[in-house]
């Protein structure tokens, strides 16, 4: 199984001292689905910035798709990202006033490839998340569920290794962040590699590995057997 992400003794302190991270050792390979799970403050959306090289570590190493992520320019790092890794959020973040379909495209933004055939791309995204009758629809006009579909198919329409939710279902009533976390299955059995951060221990159950991490630190891996006190 080739390897996505990994992290090495990561620790992230941030300014004022506090220690988000605490030597933290990582590894996802190509294809898993795993759930990061723990307290509020215990480092989750810090780790999730890390892999998703949105920050870097104070120390350690990260790697992302065979890339030192210590060796790359900011530059080279955005690229990176935007050619790997696609992200999810608890807030969905899309653009007011802007169709679904405009909203998906976005994701594509950086491919090089021209408006017709990012929208065309962004149709089939749409189709893929159940919302083929929701192309033209604005945020406002859409369910919550409905437009964390939407995020979703912004994420994945770049068909990236690595995509990244920060509690995606944090904003979803059960029903809406069940047909989600559905979503998230099928994406999975179609290639793509998934970590979810979440709060909710059925979900968590729900994934087929799950990192429990703790004061910075993990202190159960399924995928290592690991458990520490
Ligand atoms: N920009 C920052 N500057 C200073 N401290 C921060 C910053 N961001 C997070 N922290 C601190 O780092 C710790 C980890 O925060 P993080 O956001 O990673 O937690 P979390 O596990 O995602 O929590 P939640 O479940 O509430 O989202 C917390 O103690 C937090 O107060
Ligand atoms: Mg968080």
């Amino acid at each position: 199984m080739s390897t996505v992400v990994r992290l090495t003794g990561v620790t992230k302190e941030y300014a004022g001292g506090v220690r988000a991270l605490d030597g933290v050792d990582l590894t996802i390979g190509r294809g898993e689905l795993l759930a990061i799970a723990g307290p509020s403050g215990s480092g989750k959306s810090t780790l999730l910035h890390i892999v998703g090289t949105l920050d870097r570590p104070s120390a350690g190493t990260v790697e992302i798709a065979g890339h030192d992520v210590a060796s790359l320019t900011d530059r080279r790092l955005s690229a990176l990202r935007s050619q790997h890794i696609g992200f999810v959020f608890q807030a969905f973040h899309l653009v007011p006033g802007v169709s679904a379909r405009d909203n998906v495209a976005e994701g594509l933004l950086y491919s090089g490839l021209p408006r017709a055939r990012r929208r065309a791309l962004a149709a089939d995204a749409l189709a893929r998340v159940g919302l083929a009758d929701r192309m033209e629809h604005r945020p406002h006009e859409l369910s919550g569920g409905q437009k964390q579909r939407v995020a979703i198919a912004r994420a994945v329409v770049g068909e990236p290794a690595l995509l990244l939710a920060d509690e995606p279902t944090g904003a979803l009533d059960s029903a809406s962040g069940e047909a989600v976390m559905e979503l998230l299955h099928d994406l999975n059995r179609e290639g793509a590699t998934i970590a979810v951060i979440t709060h909710d221990t059925e979900i968590a159950a729900g994934l087929p590995r799950q990192v429990r991490i703790r004061d910075g630190r993990v202190v159960a891996d399924t995928a290592r057997g690991k458990v520490a006190a």
